[in-house]
C-alpha cells in the first residue's frame, strides 16, 4: 500500500552523542509510521556531516550542502562539536550556517518537567507548570559581524569587535511569533528579556518594538525583564513564566537554564523554525554533542524524541506529536531513566521504552 503521507526527512546525526540521540528519535519515528498502518512514511537520508567530516574534507557540510537540504520537509539534527575541531569553526560551519541561510528565524525551546524526574527547584509545588523559551534565531548576538585585526603589532596587541544586529523586522517577527503563540495557551503572557540599560541601541530598538508590538495583541498580558534578574526568576518564580521571547544569546543562555532546572540538559527539545516554509526547518535538542560522555550508551535520549514530536507537529502530525509526548511521559513515570536524571537506563532503553508505549497507546486508542 502506498503511504498517504510521506515525509522526506534529512537526517544529520553530527558529532558525539548526537548519533546515539538521534538513532533513539529515529526508532520512535519508525513506531510512529508501524502505528500509521502504512498511513505515515518518512523517507530518510542520512547526511554525514560533521568534525570527522571536516578532518577528511577542510568543510563541516558538503559545498553544495544546503542544495541538498533545500526539499527536504524538515532536518532531524543530533548536535555539532568535537575536541579535534574549533568550536566557532563546527558551530558556524555547520548548525548556523543551515539556521541562518535557511532563515529558521524561530527557535522553539518549551521548558517542560517530566513526570519521575525530580526537577532542580525548591519550590516542587510548580512541577506541573511549563513554559515556553522564543528565541530570536537569525540576528542578535549571533549576526556574525565583526572581525580581528592589529595581531601584526604584536603579541598581546590584537583587538577583536563582534557587533550584535537588531534589525526592527527581526525584533518584529520574532515578538509577534510569541504573542501569537501566547494567544494559544490557557495564561496569555509574553515576557520579554533584554539587557537594554546596558545595551543602549539593539536592546532598546527590540524593547521599542515590543511595545509597539504589544499595542496588537491587549488580550495578551506583558511584561518585561532585564536577563540578570530574570536567570534570578526563572528559579524562585517560573509561575511567572508563560511565553518569554528574547535575543540569541539571552535566550540560548536561559534555555540551558531551564532544561537544568527540569532535571537534565538532556531534557529540552527544541525547533528551529522558518514560519514562512520557505525552507525546511530544522529540529535538535538543546544541548550538544556532550564529548564527557559519548560513546557510552548513557546520553539522555528525552531531548531529541521531543524534538521529533515538535517535528511531527510541525508536518501536520499533531496526534502523532501528541502520542510520542505521552509515550516519553510514560517510560519517565515508570522509571525509565538514564543516569542523569538518576536512573540506571541506557539510551537505547529508555528509547525502546518509549517505543513500547508508543505501540500498546495505538493499541488503546
Ligand atoms: P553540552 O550540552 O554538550 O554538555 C553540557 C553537559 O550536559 C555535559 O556534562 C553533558 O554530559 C551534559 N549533557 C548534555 N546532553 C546530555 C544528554 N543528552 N544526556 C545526558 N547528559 C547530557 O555542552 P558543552 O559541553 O558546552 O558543549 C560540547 C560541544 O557541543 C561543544 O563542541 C559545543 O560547541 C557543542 N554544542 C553544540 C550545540 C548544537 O549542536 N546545537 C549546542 C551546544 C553546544
Ligand atoms: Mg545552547
Amino acid at each position: 500500500m502506498n503511504a498517504k503521507k510521506t515525509f522526506k526527512l534529512a537526517v544529520i546525526p553530527g558529532d558525539g552523542i548526537g548519533s546515539e540521540v538521534i538513532d533513539a528519535g529515529m526508532k520512535v519515528l519508525k513506531q510512529v509510521e508501524v502505528n500509521s498502518q502504512g498511513e505515515i512514511k518518512f523517507e530518510s537520508v542520512y547526511f554525514p556531516w560533521g568534525c570527522d567530516y571536516y578532518l577528511e574534507n577542510g568543510k563541516m557540510m558538503a559545498d553544495d550542502g544546503l542544495d541538498q537540504l533545500k526539499s527536504f520537509d524538515a532536518i532531524y539534527f543530533g548536535a555539532v562539536g568535537y575536541s579535534n575541531v574549533p568550536d566557532h569553526v563546527s558551530l558556524w560551519g555547520l548548525r548556523l550556517n543551515i539556521c541562518q541561510n535557511f532563515d529558521q528565524w524561530a527557535n522553539i525551546r518549551p521548558v517542560r518537567f517530566y513526570k519521575g524526574i525530580p526537577g532542580k527547584l525548591a519550590n516542587r509545588s510548580i512541577e506541573d507548570h511549563d513554559w515556553v523559551l522564543i528565541r530570536e534565531n537569525s540576528e542578535g548576538e549571533y549576526a556574525g559581524l565583526g572581525g580581528r585585526n592589529l595581531s601584526g603589532r604584536g603579541l598581546g596587541k590584537e583587538v577583536a569587535i563582534q557587533s550584535a544586529l537588531f534589525t526592527e523586522e527581526g525584533c518584529e517577527r520574532i515578538i509577534r511569533y510569541a504573542f501569537d503563540l501566547a494567544r494559544t495557551r490557557k495564561r496569555k503572557r509574553v515576557t520579554s528579556v533584554t539587557k537594554s540599560n546596558a545595551q543602549q541601541y539593539g536592546m532598546v530598538l527590540w524593547d521599542e518594538v515590543f511595545a509597539r508590538v504589544s499595542k496588537d495583541y491587549p488580550d495578551v498580558e506583558t511584561n518585561q525583564w532585564l536577563v540578570d534578574a530574570m536567570a534570578a526568576q526563572f528559579i524562585l518564580h517560573p509561575e511567572e513564566l508563560e511565553v518569554v521571547v528574547a535575543s540569541n544569546l539571552i535566550a540560548d543562555i536561559l534555555s540551558d537554564l531551564g532544561s537544568a532546572l527540569t532535571g537534565s540538559l538532556g531534557l529540552a527539545p527544541s525547533a528551529n523554525i522558518n514560519p514562512e516554509r520557505r525552507f525546511p526547518s530544522m529540529f535538535e535538542s538543546v544541548h550538544g554533542s556532550a564529548p564527557d560522555i559519548a560513546g557510552q550508551g548513557i546520553a539522555n535520549p528525552i531531548g531529541a524524541i521531543g524534538s521529533a514530536a515538535m517535528m511531527l507537529e510541525h508536518l501536520g502530525l499533531k496526534e502523532e506529536s501528541n502520542d510520542v509526548m505521552r509515550a516519553i511521559e510514560e517510560a519517565t513515570s515508570k522509571g525509565f531513566l538514564t543516569r542523569d536524571v538518576g536512573g540506571t537506563n541506557s539510551t537505547i532503553e529508555v528509547a525502546e521504552a518509549i517505543v513500547e508505549n508508543l505501540s500498546k497507546n495505538k493499541v488503546e486508542n
